[in-house]
């Protein structure tokens, strides 16, 4: 509760004065017929909240440098609770969130229209991210516009202030994120110890999300268990075909607690041992990961540590003969090494050129692709950037072809 109500100062203190700030939860998005998607709620509103409900709007007012904080929940209705379960009442609201003032959604028109009659309020910010969405009363593009043409308000767009928040994370956070990368540890042990070629790959991903929703956790992205040369499709999420014996396995996955993510990516071979040459691509794999985490400075970009993976393997292919010119690296390795990672996988924050600092969190993911040896690797960690250097959150998932062949050989499938 005291992390949301020091997130809400921050937020308040970017705020010019005279102006109020919009964040909306969002709403069940319809599956088909009468069925909706499981209820996601905007990360900005649970950032600055906690509170994880349908509807729910967050409302700053800043008034003669003064800070008043509305939170608005759905009103109870006694017949759909009795459908779809219990609504989320005023005191739990103000008990997680911290906020005094919570009212129920049918007052939400009135207050704003008593507020803005007064002509106190000088500027509106409003989260763009579940605008479209949100079908609370007048909210949508339409509620932004009903603000500038009712009330010839200039309405600011609020989300790269709550990004500019997100972007450094606090201590419950990174707390959170361990937690996420430990479930997702023993998960994927759960893989290892249950691989064998000749199964099919959707069955090493039964063994990750059982282990998952034991913990009462989802995964943070749809998951990937790729073989062979299908690790050389980014996003393979199919996970159908079967494993082709003494192969290698590409696993991209990640649990979330508390919608903090994981995003590990791991390689193993399907039947306990690496060949030379896989052990070889391997190990110029983790040659880049070192020197990438280690160069996971306060003040490095993004760019900078990709620039490091291309310049490594320019080096280091062409020596072992996989390439022959420097320029073919782009053939073998197409992605980014690294992206902001916490509330969502692909987290908000700096762009490439950005220099990191103090508080992110981001992955270090190098990878290699050759189809023609019918092969993928991505080796994947979370690294939290401090003054003091670089902290691999996930470092104590085995990575390493010696650390893998060991598990495996002492954890052989029954
Ligand atoms: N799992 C998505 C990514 O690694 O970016
Ligand atoms: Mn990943
Ligand atoms: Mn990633």
């Amino acid at each position: 509760m005291k992390e949301y109500i020091r997130r809400r100062k921050k937020l308040f203190e970017m705020m010019d004065d005279q102006s109020m700030l919009f964040v909306f939860a969002g709403d069940l998005i319809k599956k088909s017929a009468d069925a909706t998607y499981p209820f996601e709620v905007n990360r900005n509103f649970y950032y600055l909240t906690g509170v994880d409900e349908p509807q729910a709007v967050l409302v700053l007012n800043k008034l003669n440098h003064e800070h008043q904080t509305w939170l608005f929940v759905r009103d109870i209705d006694p017949h759909l609770e009795k459908w779809n379960g219990k609504y989320m009442t005023q005191a739990q609201a103000q008990a997680i969130s911290g906020i005094d003032t919570v009212y129920y959604l049918s007052q939400f028109k009135g207050l704003l229209q008593q507020r803005l009659t007064r002509n106190t309020i000088k500027h509106v910010y409003v989260d763009s991210e579940r605008l479209s969405e949100s079908d609370i009363q007048s909210t949508g593009e339409a509620f932004a516009q009903s603000l500038r043409k009712q009330w010839l308000l200039p309405v600011n767009n609020a989300y790269p202030l709550i990004a500019g928040l997100r972007a450094i994370k606090d201590e419950l956070e990174i707390q959170k994120l361990k937690a996420a990368i430990d479930i997702t540890n023993e998960a994927f042990l759960a893989m290892l110890r249950n691989t064998q070629s000749g199964k099919y790959e959707y069955e090493l991903q039964a063994e990750f999300e059982y282990v998952l929703k034991k913990y009462n956790s989802k995964p943070a992205f749809d998951m990937i268990v790729a073989a062979g040369g299908r690790a050389c499709i980014l996003h393979y999420i199919e996970n159908d075909q079967p494993i082709e014996a003494d192969t290698l396995i590409l696993t991209d996955v990640g649990a979330t607690q508390a919608y903090y993510c994981a995003d590990i990516s791991r390689t193993f071979p399907s039947d306990g041992q690496f060949s030379d040459e896989q052990r070889t691509l391997m190990g110029v794999v983790l040659e880049a990961m070192d020197k990438v985490i280690e160069a996971c400075q306060v003040g490095v970009t993004m760019a900078h540590l990709n620039r490091l993976v291309i310049e490594h393997y320019q080096e280091r292919l062409v020596a072992l003969g996989f390439i022959q010119a420097a320029s073919e690296v782009r053939d073998v390795y197409y992605h980014g090494v690294s992206h902001m990672l916490g509330l969502d996988t692909h987290d908000v924050g700096y762009l490439d050129n950005a220099p990191l600092v103090a508080g992110n969190v981001i992955t270090v993911e190098p990878g290699l692709y050759f189809e023609s040896l019918n092969l993928g690797i991505r080796i994947e960690d979370n690294i939290l950037i401090t003054d003091a250097g670089p902290v691999n959150l996930s470092e104590h998932i085995i990575k390493t072809p010696a650390a893998i062949e060991n598990y495996m050989q002492q954890n052989k499938p029954i």
